[in-house]
């Protein structure tokens, strides 16, 4: 049918756009560009649309979740979507009771602290998400030959929130378990490990083409223990998705001495804060993996000369590099003027053009 021939003929171009070939370390046009957390609060058309509607809710709506996805793509013509979601929401969908609060966070009612609070962590289904499917199938259709990254939080940041209640600075009780009772962390992040790779399946079979597995705050450990106690749990979430195919990217905030073994875990693009220049991060990663990043996203907030001084910055050092994908060093920050944004977007590409 013409649907069908749309689709196989979208679908080429999608595994021929810049962002994908740059994951897989081809040559490309230009630099593709996308933003962590592109789709949010930093855009009118984002708050207007989310107007009386609860962050967690709106996830489960698939209209307002293709709208949301497509709204930085429309603006500022980034090379990829993110599919407008939030990390808790695979927890939320098995039945992990939490909400998340406005300025704060995700939060959860009654923390996972014991070995009888693991029972509370069951295996997820497609059909605890059918909301998933349908959004990332409607959006995939709108989006043409745009990429869709599809994306999950990774065991270690899941945990920290689970076990603390919800945000913390320190980790405390979450190291706490990780260090005293190592056979429960260990049972813990494996069990998080099965439903992060469930919920990334959904997503890659409803038509992602890439997937992020966001370690947020895993910046918070040393590689020896980053190593014992967190990369088998990740590896397991990379190994799921490996049959597909798709790009895998692996980022984490703080984690310049982890680049490595985050590559190590499984990633085919480490994704990298402001911190490390992209030069050195690539001596860290090592060879055949691309990498994604990293301006620091307080930049945006400097005149356009300087934001444009920065980004040649780190246009330079990922000169050399076999595959770059640039973004922010983390998430787009709500204060942040989407003109800007969109600037930086033509400013790299302009500055990429080969
Ligand atoms: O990148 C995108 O555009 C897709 C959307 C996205 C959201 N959360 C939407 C969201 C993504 C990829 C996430 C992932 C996420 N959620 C991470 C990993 C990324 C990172 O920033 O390190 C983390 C740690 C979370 C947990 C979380 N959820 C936090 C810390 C917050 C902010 C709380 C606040 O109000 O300051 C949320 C809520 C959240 N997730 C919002 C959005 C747009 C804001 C809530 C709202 O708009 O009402």
């Amino acid at each position: 049918t013409g649907q069908q021939t749309t689709t196989a003929a979208s679908n080429g171009a999608t595994y021929d756009s810049t962002f994908l070939k740059a994951c897989r370390r081809e040559a490309v046009p230009h630099t593709p560009v996308w933003f962590m957390r592109q789709a949010g609060r930093s855009l009118p058309e984002y708050l207007k649309v989310r107007e009386g509607i609860a962050m967690l809710d709106s996830c489960m709506m698939p209209e307002l979740v293709t709208e949301i996805t497509l709204q930085p793509v429309r603006r500022h013509k980034v090379d990829a979507a993110i599919y407008f979601s939030d990390i808790v929401v695979p927890l939320k969908a098995i039945g992990i009771d939490l909400d998340i609060k406005p300025g704060v966070g995700p939060v959860i009612a009654e923390p996972i602290r014991t070995r009888a609070d693991l029972a509370r962590l069951r295996d997820l289904t497609p059909e605890d998400v059918p909301y998933v499917t349908e959004a990332i199938g409607m959006l995939t259709a709108e989006l043409g030959a745009t990429p869709l990254i599809g994306f999950a939080g990774a065991p270690f940041t899941l945990a920290s929130y689970l076990v603390e209640g919800g945000p913390s600075r320190n980790h405390e009780r979450t190291k706490a378990m990780m260090y005293g009772d190592p056979q429960l962390w260990a049972d813990l992040v494996d069990r998080l490990a099965e439903i992060t790779g469930a919920f990334l399946k959904v997503q890659i079979e409803a038509g992602a083409s890439a997937v992020q597995l966001f370690d947020s705050w895993v910046g918070a450990l040393a590689p020896a223990d980053y190593r014992r106690a967190v990369l088998p749990a990740s590896a397991k979430v990379f190994d799921a998705v490996a049959p597909y195919g798709v790009p895998r990217i692996h980022f984490g905030v703080g984690t310049g001495e982890l680049l490595g073994l985050m590559g190590e875990a499984g990633a085919d693009v480490v994704g990298v804060d402001w911190r490390v220049p992209l030069d050195e991060a690539a001596r860290r990663v090592g060879p055949g993996k691309a990498l994604q990043g990293n301006l620091d996203p307080a930049v945006l907030f400097a005149p356009t000369p300087a934001v444009e001084e920065k980004t040649s910055e780190v246009l330079d050092a990922a000169a050399g590099l076999e595959g770059h994908i640039f973004n922010l060093g983390h998430g787009v920050m709500p204060s942040m003027d989407p003109d800007a944004l969109t600037r930086l977007v033509e400013y790299v590409h302009e500055q990429t053009a080969r």
